[in-house]
């Protein structure tokens, strides 16, 4: 690099004289500070070619304080000055190098671009334009080469005091130092861009392949977690991969599965082909099939029922999966469900027969009064026909009475064989209010035996209810009961109202003042088995609230404002009821 002030300086002119010895040595001694000159000059432009070579992969910055650097250095300037736009941002980056002899005095950056800004905006003074110097006394001149076609990449200026300020060689190295600096701003704004394009691909590269793991992951903890079954499989046959649970479902082991020999083809049971069929075509169409029930093989031949959904991996392939749920359970418990239901009804039954076997005592007390009346007005009867002029009329009467009696009793029998009956459920229209009388009758005794009244208060005109006679005697017998046993040992009042509900449902409510409810068992006490009695089943209440859902109509208990209980129930009328599933 040239020293301080080997560029631009204004060279000795010879002036007219005689050629003489002193001449010649001065001619040569001119010549030789040209070739000085102009060969500093030469080196100074090497300088600045070599620079882009040292500035690759730098940033702009490193590049700016090289360039101001070499430029101070060659030309005998008071300070160069370099402001870059940032490619990203447009945020201007500014620096400044001043002179050796000048290092004295400081001047920063942006104090120094405010004072050179006419330079920046508008129309920049085409040539050299003086300011007040920054780092010294006096003016100093200036001059300023944009980057880029209109400053977008920034500019670079030099300033000096010296009057002829710039020389042709300085303005001269000045262009060459600002083409070099585009070339080299411009290799660090696409190494930059490169950089940053390279780091985004990375970070998406990165990014991507964690998905891929975490997703990965999730099927393989969704896989070995084995809580359904998974397996892939091709179209034709061929089962390619199955976790645990689906393994363990149809009995096959793991080298069943790597033999290669296990096919869903030969799984599915002939009757299940169709359907088998008919998920294909829907994959096929739409890529997957809603879950849907059939049934496989297992391998000892048994039958594993099962949920399965599938999807094909991609459009128009033959792979995919299947997620396959085991619903031998629910199967299970369906079954389970109905046997249960059908224990429920048998113990129905047996709980009514016990009652009934209960109330025989009182029963045949019952009974006995129209037997004894008969027998009675019988004796009447013969003792009328008896006389020498027999009294036919009151003989009549007292046939009458005897027929009467016995039609009371015989009707006293049939209820309560009725309620021994274990017949098929049939549903006839019914008035509710008959049968309230009948079951007052049949429990009357019962309630007597403890001291307890039973008061009816029934409305008028109710319709009537589509039902099954001894289903309903039965609701009634288990609540008027359940209110009895609850008031026995403090004797008290039963009383049965009968309404109806605003949309014209039946409407009957049995009420005692008994021992009441205990809230904390106001949810139990419709569960099967659950019971406060030595002697109850606990069933009495479960069945009740069987008969009337299955009746379309609900019950359910309140705790009264005094003393006891009222349960209340509601009974659709007319042809309203749904089928009968609780037959006794
Ligand atoms: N009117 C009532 N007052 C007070 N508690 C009642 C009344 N009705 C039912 N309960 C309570 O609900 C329980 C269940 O009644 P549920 O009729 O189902 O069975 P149970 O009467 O105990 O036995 P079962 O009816 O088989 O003889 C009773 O044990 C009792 O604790
Ligand atoms: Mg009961």
């Amino acid at each position: 690099m040239s020293s301080y002030g080997s560029c631009g300086g204004v060279a000795p002119r010879s002036v007219h004289r005689e050629r003489s010895h002193w001449t010649k040595e001065l001619e040569t001694e001119h010549t030789t500070d040209e070739v000085k000159r102009l060969r500093a000059c030469i080196n100074d432009l090497v300088s600045i070619l070599a620079l882009p070579a040292i500035w690759s992969g730098h940033e702009p910055s490193q590049i700016g304080r090289t360039l101001l650097d070499a430029l101070v250095g060659m030309l005998r300037v008071d300070f160069a000055y370099l402001r870059v736009v940032d490619s990203l941002d447009g945020t201007p980056i500014e620096m400044v190098q001043v002179a050796q002899f000048r290092r004295n005095l400081q001047v920063r950056p942006d104090e120094l671009g405010r004072l050179l800004s006419p330079c920046f905006t508008g129309q920049p003074p085409t040539s050299s334009f003086l300011i007040p110097n920054p780092v010294g006394e006096g003016n100093v001149s200036i001059a300023h080469r944009c980057l880029g076609l209109q400053n977008e990449m920034g500019i670079l200026i030099a300033g000096s005091a010296r009057t002829d300020f710039p020389t042709e060689t300085e303005r001269l190295l000045l262009d060459v130092a600002a083409n070099q600096a585009v070339i080299g701003l411009q290799e660090a704004r696409r190494s930059i861009e490169q950089k940053r394009i390279a780091q985004e691909l990375d970070h998406r590269v990165a990014e991507r392949t964690r998905e891929l793991h975490e997703r990965e992951a999730r099927i393989r903890r969704l896989v070995e977690a084995n809580v359904i079954g998974i397996s892939m499989w091709n179209l034709n046959g061929p089962i390619l991969e199955a976790n645990e649970e689906f393994l363990r479902m149809i009995q096959y082991t793991r080298e069943d599965l790597v033999s290669g020999h296990m096919r869903w083809t030969d799984m599915t049971p002939p009757e299940w082909r169709d359907r088998s069929e008919l998920a294909i075509a829907e994959m096929k169409a739409t890529g997957m099939v809603q879950p849907y029930e059939t049934e496989f093989f297992r391998k000892d031949g048994t039958r594993a029922p099962v949920l399965v959904g599938s999807a094909l991996f991609e459009e128009g392939g033959n792979e995919g999966v299947s997620f396959i749920m085991d619903i031998a359970e629910r199967k299970r418990a369906e079954d389970e469900r109905e046997r249960l239901r059908q224990a429920l009804a048998d113990l129905a039954h047996i709980s009514r027969v016990t009652t009934m076997g209960e109330l025989t005592a009182s029963l045949a007390h019952e009974i006995k009064q129209p037997i004894a009346a008969a027998v009675i007005n019988a004796k009447t009867c013969f003792r009328w026909l008896s006389r020498d002029d027999p009294d036919l009329p009151e003989a009549r009467e007292a046939a009458a009475r005897i027929i009467k009696d016995v039609l009371r009793a015989s009707d006293i029998i049939s209820r309560i064989g009725s309620l021994f009956k274990k017949g098929a459920a049939q549903r006839e229209l019914l008035d509710v209010n008959e049968i309230i009388h009948e079951m007052i009758v049949l429990l009357r005794n019962e309630a007597s035996r403890y001291s307890i009244s039973i008061r009816s208060e029934l409305a008028d005109d109710l319709p009537k209810a589509m039902a099954d006679r001894v289903q309903l005697q039965q609701v009634f017998m288990n609540l008027m009961l359940n209110g009895i046993e609850a008031m026995k040992d403090a004797a008290g009042e039963l009383t049965i109202k009968s309404g109806q509900t605003e949309d014209g449902q039946l409407r009957i409510s049995i009420t005692d003042t008994g021992v009441g409810i205990p809230s904390e068992k106001v949810g139990q006490i419709f569960d099967a088995f659950f019971t406060t009695k030595t002697q109850g089943t606990g069933m009495g209440l479960a069945i009740t609230r069987s008969i009337l859902e299955a009746h379309g109509g609900r019950v359910w208990a309140t705790a009264n404002s005094s003393r006891g209980a009222t349960f209340h129930f509601i009974l659709p009328t007319g042809g309203k009821a749904a089928p009968v599933s609780v037959g006794t």
